[in-house]
């Protein structure tokens, strides 16, 4: 028995364009260990909802299409799976926690009855299911219950409306949980508040977490492994410790720099990445970054860099080594 429990290889996604595919993600590749925390980290637009929407088979097909690669999730591989078993997969094993609870919850439906549903639909007896979700919508610290499940999605805040959200995707406890920044419609008390429940939850139930953020400094306290993409390819895939320590890429050094320090008192203005990342179906050639980097040379335009093994579990795609930066 290995210890990984999602493998993703080669990952294409595309947007079907008449008879060809233009590629949005390319070549995807990261493993996420049981009971492992990690982050995806990008700037809007770089692909991180895409990958792990594939991952969970929801992928909006069309226009979107997976183009190739292998997913595998507990040593079976989805993308080769049947939608039936799939959906068995999906809720159970596999659940994740979207952008805006909103779209993803029937506002026409009382919450308790959405909860009780994802259990019915995996053969739990419907009493059982009633009972389970009380219990669960008291665990994620949702007062009353009883009154709670009755209610419906637009009679609570947006942060309770999160909680919900996270009682249903935990209730047949998941091997892996995906939360898709679960807090950025958040003020910042109820966001750390959230951030905290899904951490403790997360250590309780054993389970594996994947975090999509845009911000690196939130999902640093709350990962052990860092995936950075730019353009809808892994560049860095590191620890979180060596990657605040020793960037492998000039994007990820660019996004530390752009971390206010919370020993600087000064409150300077901070670093900024200069430029905007490309169109995903218009990439130039070479190194999708080179447009906005700093130590790009003449190889960077001609050929992309592949993601290299850079040591202590890191890999990178990059021509210059850190060594050779100029500062
Ligand atoms: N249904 C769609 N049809 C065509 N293009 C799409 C579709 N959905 C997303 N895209 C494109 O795919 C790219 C990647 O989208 P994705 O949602 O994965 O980005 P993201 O990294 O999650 O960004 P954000 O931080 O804003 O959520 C975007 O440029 C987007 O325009
Ligand atoms: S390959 Fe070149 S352009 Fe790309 S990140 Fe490295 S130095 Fe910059
Ligand atoms: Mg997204």
């Amino acid at each position: 028995m290995t210890d990984t429990l999602l493998s993703v290889r080669g990952l294409t996604i595309g947007v079907q364009r008449r008879r060809s595919l233009q590629p949005i993600v390319r070549d995807v590749s990261f493993d996420v260990r049981k009971r492992e925390a990690v982050g995806i980290v990008g700037e809007s637009g770089s692909g991180k909802t895409l990958t792990m929407l594939s991952v969970m088979g929801l992928l909006p097909t069309p226009p979107l299409r997976v183009g190739g690669g292998e997913i595998r999730f507990a040593d079976r591989d989805l993308t080769q799976m049947r939608e039936r078993d799939l959906r068995r997969v999906r809720g159970a094993e596999l659940s994740m926690i979207y952008q805006d609870p909103m779209t993803s919850l029937n506002p026409l439906m009382r919450v308790g009855e959405q909860i009780e549903e994802v259990m019915t639909a995996h053969g739990v007896p419907k009493d059982d299911a009633r009972v389970r979700t009380r219990e669960a919508l008291a665990h994620v610290g949702i007062p009353d219950p009883d009154r709670t499940a009755r209610a419906f999605p637009h009679q609570f805040s947006g942060g309770m409306r999160q909680r919900v959200m996270i009682a249903a995707a935990l209730v047949l406890d998941p091997q892996l949980l995906i939360a898709d920044e679960p807090t950025t419609a958040l003020d910042v008390t109820i966001q750390q508040q959230i951030l905290a429940l899904v951490r403790s939850l997360q250590r309780e139930h054993g389970m594996a977490i994947v975090w999509i953020t845009h911000d690196l400094g939130v999902v640093a306290r709350l990962v052990e492994r860092v995936i950075v993409m730019y353009a809808g390819r892994v560049v860095e895939d590191a620890p979180t410790r060596r990657l605040f320590r020793r960037p492998e890429h000039p994007y990820t050094a660019g996004l530390l720099a752009s971390l206010p320090d919370p020993s600087d008192r000064s409150r300077g203005p901070l670093a900024q990445i200069p430029g905007t990342p490309p169109d995903p179906t218009d990439v130039p050639t070479g190194c999708p970054f080179r447009t906005r980097c700093r130590q790009a040379v003449e190889r960077c335009a001609l050929e992309m860099p592949p993601l290299t093994d850079r040591g202590k579990g890191a890999r990178a795609a990059c021509w210059v080594p850190p060594e050779e930066w100029v500062s």
